[in-house]
């Protein structure tokens, strides 16, 4: 069975950390038999130019036919003064496919200590996913515009809890077997709501699974204090989209952190969290592993193919560990020639 994956490059660096992403699906397809298919179609900035919107009905049509969809990044100044913009495509990428849960993993890679931000011994180990609820919660809650009072409004049903957190419990079960659960439950109803929603699911059908709950100003504290600790980290979508920019520096670049977004509809998005970096595109310079890591939780999520994307994490790891990288992390390889190793590593195993 052929595998379709569609690929988005959109603007600034995707197409060269696309490119990177679909040479190593390549390398890892011919290695382990896969047979796996590539379409690409435009998205954000690049398809105001060619179709007048950043997500045409042609792109819509293949990513919903599509088996997973990996995106490199849109937006840049080009598109900054007015008319449509480039993100809105993202959006209404991920409402087509019914997005819900977001995932990013934050590893710090062995020999990169040195690139965060915290000291060395502090950040030595760390090995996260923070599982982040997508569709729910106060960013889509009825709002009142005003000048003198404005409101949001914050709500969560038991089953938009349920659906996120047996997520995180399932990954939990391929890591560490721990989940901390993050919410504000001394103060809000939707919090008191989702502690005991996770507590009896996870009692119901996860026993195996070690479950704790933060608050989410001590998590704001831990995360930085000790990120070694957590496992799997499962949180609603404000406090989730805080925290994951705030772990996302933890591991040194931006180049580095993958992140998937899934549905129960679709196989899935996977993208880089980084942007289109305006300020190095073109130049070969862009750190391709966030887009690479992104594929490799393409083929494990989307395709079940856990082993190809182990084999993408390995290759990666040991590259990193050898001292071939892009410039952001002290290296003096160009996004291609990254690739190129990733994909001899997967092709020749030590
Ligand atoms: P950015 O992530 O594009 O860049 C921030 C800094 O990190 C820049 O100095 C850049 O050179 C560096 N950087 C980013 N990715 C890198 C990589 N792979 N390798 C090496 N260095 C890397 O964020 P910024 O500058 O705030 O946004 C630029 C554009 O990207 C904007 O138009 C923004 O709207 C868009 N954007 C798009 C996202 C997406 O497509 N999901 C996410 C974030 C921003
Ligand atoms: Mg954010």
């Amino acid at each position: 069975m052929t595998h379709k994956i569609v690929i988005l490059p959109g603007d600034g660096i995707g197409p060269e950390v696309a490119a990177a992403a679909r040479a190593v699906l390549e390398a890892v397809g011919s290695a382990h038999g896969l047979s796996l298919s590539f379409e690409s179609h435009d998205i954000g900035g690049c398809a105001i130019d060619a179709h007048g919107d950043p997500f045409p009905e042609s792109t819509a049509k293949a990513c919903a036919g599509a088996d997973a969809v990996f995106l490199g990044a849109v937006g840049g100044p080009k598109w900054d003064g007015g008319g449509p913009r480039p993100e809105a495509g993202l959006l209404a990428l991920r409402k087509t496919l019914g997005a819900f849960a977001n995932l990013r993993p934050i590893t710090l890679f062995p020999g990169l200590e040195r690139l965060s931000p915290l000291k060395e011994e502090r950040v030595a180990g760390t090995d996260m996913l923070i599982v982040r609820e997508l569709t729910g919660g106060i960013y889509f809650g009825d709002k009142v515009e005003g000048d003198e009072t404005a409101s949001d409004l914050c709500s969560y049903s038991r089953q938009e809890v349920e659906r996120i957190a047996r997520i995180a419990f399932d990954a939990a079960r391929g890591r560490k077997r721990r989940v901390t659960s993050v919410d504000k439950a001394n103060v809000l109803a939707t919090s008191r709501l989702w502690r005991n929603a996770v507590v009896a699911l996870r009692d119901a059908e996860y026993p195996d699974v070690e479950l704790d709950h933060v608050l989410v100003d001590a998590m704001a504290m831990k995360l930085i204090e000790r990120p070694a600790a957590f496992d799997v980290i499962l949180t609603e979508n404000m406090f989730g989209d805080i925290l994951s920019d705030e772990a996302s520096v933890i591991a040194g670049s931006i180049g580095l952190a993958p992140s998937a977004s899934l549905s129960e509809s679709h196989g899935g998005l996977y993208e880089p969290i980084h942007g289109s970096a305006p300020d190095i595109a073109g130049q070969g310079k862009a750190n391709p592993v966030g887009a690479i890591l992104s594929a490799a939780m393409l083929l494990r999520h989307a395709l079940g193919e856990g082993e190809a994307a182990a084999a993408i994490e390995r290759a990666v790891s040991e590259c990193l560990a050898a001292g071939i990288g892009t410039g952001d992390v002290g290296g003096s390889a160009s996004t291609q020639q990254v690739a190129e190793h990733v994909c001899a590593r997967i092709a020749e195993p030590d």
